[in-house]
């Protein structure tokens, strides 16, 4: 045990005889006390100071290709690797690429797949929930952005282990970078050109990764724009509790 570490016996495991699928099972971790992270202020306005910082995030499609440093990059990319994740496998690879030509092979192959999306795999439905935010197959930002951070998820381990909960472990972890991104003064689109294969086959990554996100970062152009959107008032996101009556009750749509 480390020094400073404390035993904790959990609850169920060692009361009475060992159940026969517990034998044989690594021991558990030691227990090292907790570090609250203490905000200074009360949690309310610890909460709301952070909504006011979240609450300017927006999708950004229109890039300065001023640089950004590594050491800002390593660090966000730090904060995507805090994600909790389904049995802490960490099943995520965030592949950071600033090499000007490396960007332009990917600019080149995502349009590629862009163009082959509008044009035929979109159906009348997707094109008409995409048009209000003025998308194409043209993706310009994927060179001019100084990074590109390619988010994969990993279906077993490096060493072949099984992972748990992936979608929700690299979405979580997704989630947090993009947050460290807007954090740090950057910008970012969560850009997912479809199917993202390419990716794996253009960066060299290895047959257990998939393409999850691919997310270019820097700051925005002069004069950018973004489309004017709306979010879901709290009233309409959040429920407290239930409704009177049965399942559903106060959502149910008038036919
Ligand atoms: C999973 C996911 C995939 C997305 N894919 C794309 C994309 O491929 N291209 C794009 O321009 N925007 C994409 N977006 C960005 C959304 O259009 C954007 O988040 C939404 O319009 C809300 O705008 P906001 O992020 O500025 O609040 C994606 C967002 C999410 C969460």
């Amino acid at each position: 045990m480390q020094p400073g570490a404390f035993d904790v016996t959990l609850s169920g495991m060692t009361d009475g005889p060992m159940p026969d699928r517990f034998v044989g099972l690594p021991p558990h971790l030691p227990q090292v006390p907790h570090e609250p992270y203490v905000p200074g202020v009360a949690p309310e306005l610890a909460a709301k100071r952070y909504f006011d910082i979240m609450d300017q995030r927006r999708s950004v499609r229109f890039f300065s290709d001023k640089p950004v440093s590594q050491e800002t990059i390593e660090w966000i990319v730090r904060t995507g690797g805090t994600a909790p994740s389904g049995a802490h496998k960490q099943p995520w690879r965030f592949v950071c690429v600033n090499d000007p030509a490396l960007k332009r092979e990917i600019r080149l192959a995502a349009e590629e797949e862009e163009r082959e999306f509008y044009e035929r795999r979109a159906s009348r439905r997707w094109l008409e929930d995409l048009a209000p935010l003025g998308t194409d197959a043209s993706k310009p930002f994927l060179e001019i952005a100084p990074w590109l951070i390619v988010v994969f998820a990993l279906v077993k381990t490096d060493d072949g282990g099984q992972v748990y909960y992936r979608e929700e472990s690299v979405g979580i972890a997704c989630g947090m970078l993009i947050s460290a991104i807007h954090h740090a003064g950057l910008v970012t689109l969560t850009h997912t050109p479809s199917p993202m294969k390419f990716l794996q086959r253009v960066l060299h990554r290895p047959e257990h990764e998939r393409a999850y996100l691919l997310l270019p970062v820097g700051y925005p152009a002069a004069g950018c724009t973004v489309p004017d959107l709306r979010r879901k008032p709290l009233e309409e996101a959040m429920v407290v509790n239930r409704p009177a009556g049965g399942a559903g009750d106060g959502q149910r749509i008038e036919s």
